[in-house]
């Protein structure tokens, strides 16, 4: 299909803490936004449903044990594998909301024991560079009222508090920080208003490279 006359779609990216409602306000924000005649899909990753992203899967459910540098490797190939269809909705107009991406990439395998910030930086240097970044933060307390954590790898507050600490080296300008401690629906218009506001200006705009 050609090239959309009404712009392109933007790229949205939503990061954050475990438990912070990050999946819930995805689809939100997917259905609010195609109830209101603007082409959107729900993205996320790791997309467990490739090749890929079933060795993923089933090393975060602990089936298998992976070396660490080589399990980083694969996160970021599971979002390469996806960049041509990602271009395609994007330059159709189509906005993607996206449940993850590099960032989590990094934040997640710096804080294991040996690795730096630039060295995980490295393989997703290219990537389409989201528009907005949508970061919900929540305090521990906050965390911990919404009970506990599931069975998977990474799923333990010490883990977590690294992760945390390594996303606020990643914020950009583009970076807008959410308290995901509010009730789901002032969340929820709270991340419209940006979201409308964002999808309007990059219309016209080309889509940049990350970290480059
Ligand atoms: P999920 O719970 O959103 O499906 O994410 C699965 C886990 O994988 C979560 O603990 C975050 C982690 N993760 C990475 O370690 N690297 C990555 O690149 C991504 C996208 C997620
Ligand atoms: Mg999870």
């Amino acid at each position: 299909r050609k090239k959309s006359t009404m712009g392109r779609g933007s790229l949205i990216v939503f990061e954050g803490c475990d438990r912070a409602g990050k999946s819930t306000q995805c689809v939100k924000l997917v259905e609010a936004l195609e109830n209101s005649g603007t082409p959107a899909k729900l993205w996320r990753f790791p997309d467990r449903g490739t090749a890929i992203g079933g060795i993923i899967s089933q090393y975060l459910e602990k089936k298998c044990e992976l070396e660490d540098h080589a399990v980083h490797l694969l996160f970021s190939a599971n979002r390469w594998e996806a960049v041509p269809k990602m271009k395609e909705h994007l330059l159709q107009g189509t906005t993607l909301i996206v449940d993850r991406y590099a960032f989590s990439g990094v934040a997640f395998t710096a804080a294991k024991q040996g690795f730096g910030l630039d060295w995980c930086r490295q393989p997703d240097i290219g990537l389409p560079k989201p528009d907005l970044i949508l970061y919900l933060t929540l305090t521990p307390e906050e965390a911990a009222k919404r009970g506990g954590f599931g069975g998977e790898r990474y799923e333990n507050t010490p883990f977590q508090e690294k992760v945390a600490k390594n996303f606020e080296h990643l914020k950009e300008n583009n970076w807008r920080v959410i308290d995901a401690g509010k009730d789901m629906e002032s969340l929820h218009e709270e991340i419209q208003e940006i979201t409308r506001a964002v999808i309007k200006d990059s219309k016209d705009k080309d889509i940049e490279k990350l970290w480059i």
